[in-house]
């Protein structure tokens, strides 16, 4: 097995003084901080103000929250940024040239479509909106007004989901057969239901990995405390390829599990998110069919080689996200997780919900993605 390739970090770290400078422009005028706002400061938000204030590309200019005690508990961590409880004042500060939206997810529209027409980039958390129709006009509206829209697919920036795609992409796991998926743990409860908050990550991750479109979608779930909101959903996934995904998620388990299985003809992948230290194994394990010489029986032949454990580089995904951000602002260059990405994912989730109404019935992304493609 080669070298694990290291996957583009280091680029993206130079990418936004090189483009400057390819522009013409000078690095100074260019590196002076984008003035943003985080929107939201409940579980998720938190981090990413912490991030955004330590960035240097990007200044933490203000928060809109409307829960007074979670404006409080911001104003403890950061006592000289405003903190304020109308969106609109937000929208209205020329300081704040950007907004990080992270509220739940049915709040996502419409902050965002308000942020977008007061001419404010906009980086929204997984997922980009909860229909096709609504995801489809915002980027529209941030196509007219060329402003960036880009949806927090996290995953994307870590380290240990690039090892595996730069396994994938380098052909060293050979065709990848399928991918099974486990993410599970005791709530976070969300109205939203399950499919909403943790397939986003599965989505993300496996078209990011096969980098090809979800072809069809099968779901079914249980709703167990509330008619209609599922706390846990198993998925089959088809990609355009052949390569199919089977997805568990659910917030009813006794301990998180976050595991992924790559079944590749060479090799098999364990990518373990809870496995601090080493994320990843890399398996020369199979199952090889001899052809026999003479008319007979194929025989079949199990491969039971090295287990490799490879480097993974530690770096906050949730830095690099931002970080790719402000360099979409600042270069017109589309981030990693972009709008199209975003986009899929929703026709996904929405094909997901037809079929878990429909009995588990699959049902095709291509109606859905069609109909984001002819707007
Ligand atoms: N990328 C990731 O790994 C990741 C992880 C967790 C959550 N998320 C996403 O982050 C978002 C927020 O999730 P959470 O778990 O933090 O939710 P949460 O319910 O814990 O927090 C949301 C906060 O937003 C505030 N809020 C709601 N509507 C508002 C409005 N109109 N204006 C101002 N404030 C408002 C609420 O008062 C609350 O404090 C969701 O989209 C979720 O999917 C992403």
């Amino acid at each position: 097995m080669g070298p694990i390739q290291t996957s583009d970090f280091d680029l993206l770290a130079n990418r936004d003084r090189a483009v400057t400078l390819r522009r013409g422009g000078t690095a100074s005028a260019a590196e002076q901080p984008i003035g943003a706002a985080v929107v939201g400061y409940g579980y998720w938000g938190p981090n990413l103000a912490r991030n955004l204030s330590e960035r240097p590309e990007l200044q933490l200019r203000a928060l809109c929250e409307r829960d007074p005690a979670q404006r409080q508990a911001f104003l403890r961590r950061f006592p000289h940024v405003s903190a304020l409880a109308d969106f609109a004042q937000i929208l209205e500060d020329p300081s704040v040239r950007a907004v990080v939206i992270a509220t739940p997810p049915q709040t996502h529209y419409d902050l965002a479509r308000a942020a977008l027409l007061a001419g404010k980039h906009v980086l929204v958390e997984k997922p980009l909106a909860t229909s096709v129709a609504h995801a489809r006009e915002l980027a529209a509206l941030a196509h007219a007004r060329d402003l960036v829209l880009m949806p927090g697919h996290t995953f994307l920036y870590s380290p240990a989901v690039n090892a595996v795609r730069d396994l994938i992409r380098a052909g060293e796991v050979g065709d990848v057969h399928f991918v099974t998926s486990s993410r599970m743990n005791l709530g976070k409860y969300q109205s939203d239901g399950v499919v909403c908050d943790l397939a986003p990550h599965d989505l993300s991750i496996l078209i990011y990995w096969l980098g090809r479109p979800v072809v069809e979608v099968a779901a079914s779930g249980r709703s167990v405390l509330r008619r209609d909101v599922p706390e846990t959903a198993f998925i089959t996934l088809s990609f355009a390829g052949g390569t199919t995904a089977n997805v568990q998620i659910s917030w009813l388990a006794p301990r998180k599990v976050r595991q992924m299985i790559v079944v590749g003809s060479k090799l098999m992948v364990q990518y373990d998110d809870t496995a601090a230290d080493e994320p990843v194994r890399v398996y020369d394990r199979g199952l090889d069919v001899q052809t026999p010489s003479s008319f007979g029986e194929h025989q079949l032949i199990y491969r039971s080689g090295d287990i490799v454990i490879p480097r993974v580089p530690s770096a906050e995904p949730l830095s690099l996200e931002l970080q790719d951000f402000a360099n979409a602002i600042r270069t017109g260059e589309q981030p990693r997780s972009n709008v199209a990405l975003g986009l899929e994912i929703v026709a996904a989730m929405e094909s997901a919900a037809c079929s878990m109404r429909d009995g588990g019935a699959p049902r095709s992304v291509a109606p859905q993605l069609e109909r984001l493609q002819a707007a």
